[in-house]
């Protein structure tokens, strides 16, 4: 049920309709004891796909030390942690994720988009850290006691504002070891929108794909240091939208290299300001906005796929490994900002009925968790599964596939290769984007 539910918005909105379906057979007497029960039920649903890769502890054993990004000890000082930078942690999934590396040792850089919102966000990160550990402490009892969370400013649609917060924490951190990106940071636009600080492109292209990637394509340089790091992106089922336009076809059977430049050559078409915008992603009806969403959303998967291969065949030492993932659907400020605010009713009446089928950030942090921390091996490349049963599986380097997780394991079989995938699609787009943003 929950499962369902949690992990496709087509599945949220299925399970509430059969539940609304379902009320007048229950009989009158249990209706009331039903709802606490079903969200009783839904949490310990949501509970199950809980992130279980963490960093060795000093106390754990040779093997797991050696399959472990790092080993945590208690005395940690704060030139040793290894250091993550998480984006949009003032609120949401992003807020939980650094909160949840501060807690296994991480030194964290979480990111606003003004200075006084990324201060807000430290002292947010340092007090749900704090209510995770008080509300188990046995789990944290080999991390280390003190967390280090530090406040930097990005707004993902302002390249020049993701060019000094680079310049920034090259210095800052000069003689730290980055070893984790989470590009986590995103929005939905409730309208066709251009960026303020880039009138040509289209807002969800600038915040979702090109901001993304210009931060990534900055850091790698330091990614690369010292055993070599990781890129996390947090994508969304709804890359899938993106596609289903252009392949009209689109039914869940594998249409591999099916796109052909009709992505590109929409993407171009509305990336080109208020006055020029046009084609299938220009709509102005309210799916399109979702449209445009899922698109940005997999420009950025492919982005992070090309990330993922473009490193693999370099040196152990200087390997970075990239995933994406689907978080689930989560209640967060990201309904609340489609549906009026935080505090108009929509919102408010959301929030509430939402849990029932929805995850809490918290549980929406777990699979970038996940990602964050497992051990690199799971984020190996992955090969599409032959064509047909019984034929023989594809290991050309050029079909190799970055993994897309979802509840905490690798689904890229299920969730992004049946999609019309397609690498050179991807090489392309990335290209583009990359004239763009001039890197
Ligand atoms: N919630 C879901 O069900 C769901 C499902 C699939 C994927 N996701 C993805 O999960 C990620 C986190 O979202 P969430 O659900 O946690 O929503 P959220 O609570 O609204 O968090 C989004 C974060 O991104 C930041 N952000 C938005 N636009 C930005 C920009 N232009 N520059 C810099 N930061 C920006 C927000 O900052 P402000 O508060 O300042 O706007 C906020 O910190 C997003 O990438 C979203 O697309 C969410």
């Amino acid at each position: 049920m929950g499962m369902i539910g949690y992990k496709s918005e087509v599945g949220v909105v299925a399970l509430a309709a059969a539940a609304v379906v379902a009320i007048p057979f229950v009989p009158r007497g249990f209706r009331l004891a039903a709802v606490p029960l079903w969200a009783a039920l839904s949490r310990m649903v949501a509970s199950g796909s809980t992130n279980r890769a963490r960093p060795a502890s000093h106390k754990a054993s040779a093997e797991e030390q050696k399959r472990s990004p790092f080993v945590v000890r208690p005395d940690m000082e704060i030139q040793d942690r290894p250091v993550a930078i998480v984006t949009g942690t003032n609120s949401g999934i992003g807020l939980h994720t650094a909160a949840g590396l501060a807690l296994e040792g991480y030194l964290v850089v979480a990111t606003g988009r003004t200075k006084t919102v990324a201060d807000i966000a430290v002292r947010r990160v340092h007090a749900a850290a704090q209510r995770k550990r008080a509300a188990d402490p046995k789990r944290y009892e080999h991390c280390p006691e003190t967390l280090f969370v530090a406040a930097g400013v990005v707004e993902n649609d302002d390249f020049k504002s993701i060019r000094a917060f680079a310049d920034w924490f090259k210095k800052r951190f000069a003689s730290h070891n980055l070893v984790l990106l989470v590009n986590n940071a995103g929005a939905m636009q409730k309208a066709l929108t251009f960026s303020r600080h880039n009138l040509q492109i289209e807002t969800t292209t600038a915040v979702n794909f090109l901001g993304p990637m210009l931060l990534t394509e900055l850091l790698l340089p330091l990614l690369e240091q010292n055993g070599g790091g990781r890129v996390v992106y947090v994508s969304s089922e709804a890359h899938r939208a993106g596609q289903m336009f252009v392949e009209a076809a689109q039914s869940g059977a594998r249409l591999a290299g099916s796109l052909k430049g009709r992505l590109l050559a929409a993407v171009k078409a509305v990336n080109s300001g208020k006055e020029g915008a046009s084609g299938p992603l220009a709509g102005a009806e309210p799916i399109a906005n979702f449209r445009r969403y899922g698109m940005s959303k997999l420009l950025g998967t492919y982005y992070t796929h090309h990330v993922a291969r473009r490193y693999r065949t370099a040196p152990a030492q200087s390997r970075v490994v990239a995933c994406s993932l689907h978080p689930g659907c989560v209640v967060t400020n990201f309904s609340n900002k489609l549906l009026g605010g935080e505090h108009a009713l929509p919102a408010r009446i959301f929030r509430s009925v939402g849990l029932l089928f929805f995850k809490s950030c918290e549980e929406g942090a777990q699979t970038t968790l996940h990602c964050a921390m497992c051990p690199k091996e799971e984020l190996e490349l992955e090969y599409p599964l032959p064509a047909k049963k019984g034929e023989a599986a594809t290991k050309k380097p050029e079909d190799a596939v970055s993994r897309y997780f979802v509840e905490c394991s690798a689904k890229t079989h299920s969730m992004l290769l049946p999609c019309g995938w397609d690498v050179e699609e991807a090489e392309n787009v990335v290209a583009w984007g990359k004239g763009l943003i001039g890197v």
